[in-house]
């Protein structure tokens, strides 16, 4: 049985239009490689009505959902799928709490965001639910696998 750490869990993050629009798409993503996640999917995309609903379709009857609709197609979102040991549950931390207001400093929305209509950025929030969002958003032949060379502390 193999010790190492099943490095193949991946996430899927999306900088909002907030995000894009604010020039933080390098910031955020700069947090994810320094941490020493693998960047294995990434693209921008002016998201559909349809892809949307599915994409928070837990949400559609929710009382914010419209305003959720407009602010998520008002511009373009860029979306990542991050891989790496653990990476689901690291990920939301690194993210912060959907609540800006409740965000700790040195967390994505603890660092840039006030509201939680623009909250710069989304994270899923389970394997199950990462899965789920990176079939949506991703086909499989866009989600690459490559491997690092002599850096022991890479993965
Ligand atoms: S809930 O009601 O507990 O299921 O909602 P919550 O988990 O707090 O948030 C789910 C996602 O909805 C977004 N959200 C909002 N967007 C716009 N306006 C308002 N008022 C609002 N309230 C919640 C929130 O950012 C979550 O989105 P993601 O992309 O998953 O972070």
């Amino acid at each position: 049985k193999s010790s190492l750490p099943d490095v193949r869990e991946r996430t899927l993050i999306a900088v909002k239009p907030d995000g894009v629009q604010r020039r933080l798409v390098g910031q955020i993503i700069h947090r994810f490689e320094q941490r020493g996640f693998k960047l294995v999917g990434l693209k921008m995309v002016q998201v559909s009505e349809d892809l949307l609903s599915q994409h928070y379709r837990e949400l559609r009857a929710k009382p914010f959902y419209p305003s959720l609709h407009h602010y998520m197609t008002s511009g373009p979102v860029v979306v990542m799928v991050w891989e790496g040991p653990n990476v689901v549950q690291t990920s939301r931390k690194m993210v912060g709490h959907t609540n800006p207001t409740e965000a700790q400093a040195g967390t994505v929305r603890g660092d840039f965001s006030v509201h939680v209509s623009r909250n710069v950025v989304h994270a899923s929030d389970s394997l199950e639910g990462a899965q789920r969002e990176i079939q949506l958003w991703f086909q499989g032949k866009d989600l690459l696998n490559w491997e690092c060379c002599n850096q022991g502390n890479m993965m």
